[in-house]
């Protein structure tokens, strides 16, 4: 029995998104598929081979203790902000209702989904389940209740360009939490600045600027490096509108808005940086 999540990458507010401000996330090609066997034993993980203990603990969650082999089959980079958690935590609790038959609504889905992304991340906003489950572009406020709302799908492609650096969510999460006084005020603004992205949404320039700008405050909030600063400012300077990191930092990738995809990666690809090309999906993982 399958069931499947997709990944996303966050176009804006990330943190921010975690003190209650809204955010904008992405559906995009890439995700996670689960599927289940009977088996006469412990339910375990046939593949991949993993001494993660929380996949452990995520399958203990979900699946009964016996008698299920599960099979894990992923097109996400793990650690780099896209997802790969939340897709996975999705693709779980699809295929273990799909097994019982039973039908799960959009908020089933969410809810069961956000018990196991608690323990990969510790406090999730839930962004990442609800776009992983939803598909598409998503407006999203942190509840309770929560709030989400399908945006229209733009049409500009983003470029993903990847530092090859696994971040780790929880910590970057705790790392804002425990500089909150002094970020408060960058948080707010990252909050303004999703407001006016909504608003430039299919404006591919002055979206790219907005990116821009979010990186900065993303640097203020201390979620950068190196690495990660490298890469936007390498885009820009290479012709993008705007790019900025996505997902929790610490490493992860960063996406380019640029008038010409194509080209950036070829010219990613010269200078010897990982880099793809990517587009909002509609829900094609169930
Ligand atoms: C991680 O993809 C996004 C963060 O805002 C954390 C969260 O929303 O749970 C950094």
């Amino acid at each position: 029995m399958d069931g499947a999540g997709q990944a996303k990458l966050i176009l804006t507010g990330e943190h921010a998104v975690v003190y209650g401000h809204p955010a904008i996330a992405l559906a995009v090609r890439q995700g996670v598929r689960v599927r289940l066997q009977a088996y006469d034993g412990p339910t375990h993980v046939v593949a991949p081979i993993t001494t993660d203990e929380r996949l452990h603990q995520a399958i203990d969650t979900v699946l009964p203790s016996t008698g299920i082999q599960v099979h894990i089959e992923s097109t996400v980079p793990t650690g780099r902000g896209m997802g790969s958690s939340a897709a996975l935590s999705v693709a779980l609790v699809r295929a273990w209702a799909n097994w019982q038959g039973q039908a799960l609504t959009p908020e089933t889905t969410y809810a069961a989904a956000m018990k196991v992304e608690r323990i990969f991340h510790g406090n999730p906003s839930g962004i990442d389940n609800t776009v992983s489950a939803q598909g598409g572009v998503l407006w999203y406020r942190k509840g309770p209740p929560i709030h989400f709302e399908p945006l229209p799908t733009p049409d500009w492609e983003l470029v993903v360009l990847d530092t090859k650096q696994a971040g780790d969510t929880k910590k970057m999460v705790q790392l804002v939490a425990d500089r909150f006084k002094e970020n408060r005020s960058v948080l707010e603004d990252i909050g303004q600045l999703v407001l006016e992205v909504r608003e430039v949404l299919h404006d591919a320039k002055e979206l790219g600027r907005c990116l821009s700008l979010n990186h900065t405050l993303l640097c203020q909030l201390g979620v950068s490096n190196n690495d990660l600063n490298a890469l936007v400012d390498w885009s820009i300077t290479q012709g993008a509108y705007g790019a900025k990191l996505a997902g929790a930092g610490g490493g992860g990738v960063v996406i380019a808005l640029t008038p010409t995809p194509d080209t950036l990666i070829h010219q990613a690809k010269q200078a010897g940086i990982s880099a793809f090309k990517t587009r909002v999906t509609e829900t094609s993982w169930q």
